[in-house]
């Protein structure tokens, strides 16, 4: 069967029989592969491929085609195969997905005899031609101008939400001067262990992995952090830690735009930013500053989160915006990135999370649990969407002379 990705318009992507057609849904990333023994004609073909293709993830505002996948249709005896690939987790969106897929076939007449939808998260390019972190595919820094905005909240649920869509992910928290993700993730007290006495092994909490300055120094413990301290702690963390086939590894910084930061973009292989606001425009205005930085030095802004968005009553359920309204929806048009979603303000979020059972956990199927996922659903459609990390699959070719 062949893959091929052919422009539009490409002589070869006309070929007949046994033809790939390259072909860009609205100068979107989508690619479609036709492949045939062929029973029906051209046109019913593509009819039924962009019918795939335009096919709406549910909840997400936006279709395969928008979501970077790929869609083969090939025609067998009585009907036809389908085989769709997308690079993000699709956890419980699968059923309604493949039913709606199936539905569109039949809408264009045809009859779906396979249908095949594979997840496949692949390392993406880093800035600065940096080579991937070993142990981690994506490397996501959760980024905020103001400190207070929910950054470390946001992080976990996100890390707990992805983990639930069903890919592997862990949890770096890199604020070494107010680390919060031992308490978030109920792991104060514990130490990562060292088998070897220079590398550490994450911990593992709700399915997830992290490591943490938390569990290295004493809660109670001064510590005054100079810059090259900063640095020297974050690099150990993010590349002294046996991180396990991730597919995805957030990272929780402090706020602004400090050494950590500078630390994080010169020397981590990033995927990508993400940047936490509340509605304030006061709020949003550092955060704009914290987000030019990362894109002054080669950081893909992945999007924007809007914290804090509304506040429900915790008794009557009434939603009111305390902060303001659409300080994350401005930053992020603003900047031509993504909004990734909006979190309300709710008591239950702080009361779970800082006990240590963030609501993803805690309350699994509420709505709550049910934002994060959108979020997180978002979030990686737009890591899917970013260049594939092609330099590094190749191995290094070294030629040596002779002696
Ligand atoms: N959406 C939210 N609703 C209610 N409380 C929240 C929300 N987001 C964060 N909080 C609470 O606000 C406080 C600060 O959040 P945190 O994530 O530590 O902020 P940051 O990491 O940006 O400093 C925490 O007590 C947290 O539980
Ligand atoms: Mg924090």
């Amino acid at each position: 069967m062949p893959h091929g990705f052919f422009p539009p318009g490409c002589a070869r992507a006309r070929g007949g029989h046994a033809a790939s057609i390259g072909y860009n849904v609205a100068a979107r990333a989508c690619r479609i592969l036709l492949t045939t023994s062929r029973i029906m004609p051209d046109h019913a073909y593509l009819a039924i491929e962009r019918a795939v293709t335009a096919v709406s993830l549910p909840g997400l505002g936006t279709d395969l085609a928008g979501a970077g996948a790929g869609v083969a249709v090939e025609g067998r005896d009585g009907g036809i195969a389908i085989r769709v690939s997308v690079g993000f987790p699709l956890g419980r969106l699968r059923p309604a997905l493949e039913s709606a897929i199936r539905a569109a076939v039949a809408a264009e007449g045809g009859q779906v005899l396979a249908l095949n939808v594979d997840e496949r998260i692949v390392a993406h390019t880093p800035q600065g031609g940096l080579a991937p972190l070993a142990g981690a595919k994506n490397v996501i820094a959760i980024a905020s101008g103001k400190g207070g905005v929910g950054k470390s909240t946001t992080a976990v649920n996100l890390a707990l939400a992805l983990h639930r869509e069903g890919a592997r992910v862990g949890l770096l928290d890199a604020d070494v001067y107010g680390p919060s993700q031992p308490l978030m993730l109920g792991l104060l007290g514990a130490q990562p262990e060292s088998r070897d006495g220079k590398t550490f092994e994450p911990l593992t909490a709700h399915g997830i992995e992290t490591n943490s300055v938390g569990f290295l120094v004493k809660e109670s413990a001064p510590v005054i952090w100079r810059g090259p301290m900063v640095t020297q702690a974050v690099s150990q963390l993010t590349f002294q830690t046996n991180w396990h086939d991730l597919d995805y590894l957030l990272v929780d910084l402090p706020p602004g735009t400090g050494d950590t930061q500078l630390t994080l973009s010169q020397k981590v292989p990033l995927a990508g930013v993400v940047i936490v606001t509340t509605p304030q425009e006061i709020a949003a205005q550092v955060a704009r500053r914290g987000l030019r930085m990362f894109e002054k030095v080669g950081v893909p802004i992945l999007g924007v989160i809007e914290n804090m968005a509304s506040f429900v009553c915790p008794s009557c359920a009434h939603e009111s915006a305390l902060f303001g309204t659409g300080g994350g929806a401005r930053l992020a048009e603003e900047c031509g990135v993504p909004l990734l979603g909006e979190i309300p303000l709710e008591a239950s979020i702080r009361a779970h999370t800082d006990a240590g059972r963030p609501p993803v956990v805690a309350e699994p199927d509420g709505p709550i649990a049910q934002r994060y996922a959108e979020v997180a659903r978002r979030l990686a459609i737009a890591v899917a969407l970013r260049p594939r990390d092609q330099k590094h699959l190749f191995p290094k070719i070294v030629v040596e002379e002779r002696r």
